[in-house]
């Protein structure tokens, strides 16, 4: 285990990179496997999310080079074997191997994925969406075997537009028989980057980043060269940070109509921008107005930047509600937060109330999960004296060169070994 250590109180300036998006690097990467020749992804953040699934493939035999940003996957000769609970534990993504292996092999036997502890985190539509495609599947004490004798073409619903069901379904049905059709399904950005990665090794996915998707079945996928789009929460994540301390702080390398639900909330907050092509330039208003925030799937407010935004709000005049709709338990922040000195409460498991401004002081705080762990970041940044974040495990699992992006904008910040 780490901790992320800041002496906080420090005006930033200059520039912060984005690195390529985690939720959808995440899937692209099991996604190589239905290719059976060597593919090429530009762009993979660094982060410990790629790694666990680095170790999967190399668990199914997989030859995996990796240098920089850039990984080459070569599935050829992968063999059908049963991913070991430890490894599946590590991540949530490690779920689209199913969607993946099944494809390929038309078995795969693994087990229930881990990931933050936000909420129950059921994988239903997932499982119903392999269900319309012929496959067949059991539960046995938490491992799933699925099987089907054929995958065919079948016209799926989601009862939610879910991200991880969208993804999984696309992927279980870009080789089955005729054509498949996900209708409500998620629009998110790594949506239309799975897609088009898809689409680049020889599949017929049209209407990503739409609410209909359609698959038409191929027999083969072939090799390719893709790129990972750009992460719109870690941009996200510093362009909230830059409204509260920021001078002239330009987040670069971002696709700027992805992040339009936060601008617009920005700009609500009192917040100037300047927006050009590829970034965005923040420097922090003399008061920052409350707000209210209700998450929604994208394009509305993202849940994975609330609890950041909860941090903000602690700095901004007046009362916010946060109403928090795709997750169960994505609050644990505000706790932490509360020891700092903010004044915050949870109306109910749904719903919180912030309220502004409040002086925060440096205290020994805890991530409890990857988002948390960026709210208690920023509040670090902005509190005067020492802040001591245990747990920050969680913030590397989706965070590139956390520690270095923010030195080289002035913050003072370190990541030591922990003993607790
Ligand atoms: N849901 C179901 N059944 C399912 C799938 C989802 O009921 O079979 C529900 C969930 O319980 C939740 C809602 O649908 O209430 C949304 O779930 P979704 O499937 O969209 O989320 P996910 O695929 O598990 C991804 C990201 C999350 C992000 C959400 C929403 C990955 C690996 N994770 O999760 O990212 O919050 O989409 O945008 O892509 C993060 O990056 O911090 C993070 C948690």
């Amino acid at each position: 285990m780490h901790k992320i250590i800041i002496e906080g109180g420090k005006e930033l300036s200059g520039e912060i990179k984005i690195s390529g998006s985690k939720n959808s690097a995440v899937a692209l990467v099991p996604a190589a496997v239905l290719c059976d020749e060597e593919v090429t992804i530009a762009n993979v953040p660094n982060i410990s999310d790629i790694d666990a699934l680095d170790e999967i493939l190399n668990h199914l035999g997989a030859t995996v080079t990796r240098n920089d940003d850039m990984i080459k996957i070569d599935s050829s000769k992968i063999e059908n074997k049963v991913i070991p609970e430890v490894i599946s534990k590590k991540l949530r993504a490690s779920y689209y191997f199913m969607g993946a292996l099944l494809s390929k092999f038309k078995k795969v036997e693994m087990y229930f994925p881990g990931g933050c502890s936000i909420g129950a985190r059921p994988i239903n539509l997932h499982l119903k969406g392999f269900e319309a495609l012929g496959a067949k599947v059991q539960d046995k004490d938490n491992m799933f075997v699925i099987t089907a004798d054929n995958l065919r073409g079948a016209k799926i619903n989601l009862d939610f537009a879910s991200v991880g069901a969208t993804i999984n379904i696309m992927l279980a049905a870009v080789k089955a028989e005729g054509t498949t059709v996900i209708s409500n399904a998620a629009k998110e950005p790594h949506i239309v980057n799975v897609a088009t990665f898809l689409n680049n090794m020889g599949a017929k996915i049209s209407g990503a980043g739409t609410s209909e998707i359609k698959i038409v079945g191929v027999n083969h996928l072939h090799s390719c060269f893709h790129e990972v789009v750009p992460d719109y929460i870690e941009a996200g994540t510093y362009m909230i940070l830059a409204s509260i301390i920021g001078k002239k702080v330009t987040v670069s390398n971002i696709i700027p109509d992805h992040l339009e639900s936060l601008i617009s909330k920005l700009e609500d907050i009192g917040v100037p921008m300047e927006i050009g092509i590829d970034f965005i330039r923040i420097s922090a208003p003399d008061k920052l107005m409350a707000t209210n925030i209700k998450t929604q799937v994208y394009p509305g407010f993202p849940t994975d930047l609330q609890q950041p935004m909860a941090t903000l709000l602690t700095q901004a005049v007046g009362k916010s509600i946060i109403n928090e709709t795709i997750w169960e338990n994505r609050f644990l922040n505000l706790n932490e937060l509360n020891k700092m000195g903010a004044t915050t409460e949870l109306l109910s498991n749904s719903k919180a109330v912030i309220v502004g401004p409040t002086k925060l002081h440096g205290k020994k705080v805890k991530a409890t999960d990857l988002r948390a762990g960026a709210s208690l970041v920023i509040a670090g940044l902005v509190a005067d004296g020492k802040t001591t974040i245990e747990n920050a495990d969680y913030i590397l699992r989706g965070y590139e060169g956390i520690v270095d992006k923010l030195t080289n904008v002035g913050a003072k910040i370190k990541l030591e070994q922990s003993n607790e």
